[in-house]
């Protein structure tokens, strides 16, 4: 069972665990999770709002730009390696939810759904997208992480729906 929480409630757990093993980004039909080490959490246009950062190369990129939403899956350091296989095979390749063994479950808010298996997610509109522009990007970034010129999509998720699975809300 999950509790819904204010959109900031579970801040810290949030970014702990993306700076850590990482968080999942799952989007598409049929979803395709991938593994994400980047992204903010906070307020713009009065809204709360959770960017992510995908690179052109990735299959999620293709996904997204088909979609209107996702969900963004906080899982627990028990997934440490379901988090290392969607951070480095594509669901050009496999399914990655069948090989982890994640079950899928409706959202609340939006058609993309969650893994049932995650401590936090988030349900996330798509109302912003940009590329990274590498002309306005400090040029020891550039260089460090785009040799390849394939710099992000920056994708902005109104975040419509935090929910807290009630084992660690309590
Ligand atoms: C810890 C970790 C964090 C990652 N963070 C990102 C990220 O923020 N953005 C991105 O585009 N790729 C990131 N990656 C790489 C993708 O997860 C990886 O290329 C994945 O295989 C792409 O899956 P897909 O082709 O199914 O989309 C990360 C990988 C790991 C292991």
């Amino acid at each position: 069972m999950n509790k819904a929480v204010g959109p900031f409630d579970v801040y810290h757990e949030t970014i702990a665990q993306l700076a850590g093993n990482g968080i999942i980004l799952l989007a598409g039909n049929p979803p395709n999770p991938m593994t994400i080490g980047w992204g903010t959490l906070g307020e713009i246009w009065h809204m709360p709002i959770f960017t992510v950062l995908v690179r052109p190369t990735r299959h999620t990129f293709g996904l997204m730009e088909q979609a209107k939403d996702f969900t963004v899956c906080v899982l627990s350091d028990r997934h440490k390696k379901h988090l290392a296989l969607c951070g480095t095979k594509s669901g050009r390749d496999m399914d990655k939810i069948k090989v982890c063994g994640f079950t899928l479950a409706k959202s609340t808010h939006i058609l993309t759904p969650y893994i049932a298996e995650s401590i936090i997610h988030y349900e996330c509109r798509i109302v912003h997208k940009h590329r990274l522009d590498p002309a306005s990007l400090d040029p020891a970034i550039d260089t460090k992480y785009y040799q390849a010129k394939d710099w992000h999509m920056v994708y902005y998720g109104e975040i419509l729906g935090t929910f807290v699975d009630c084992e660690i809300a309590r």
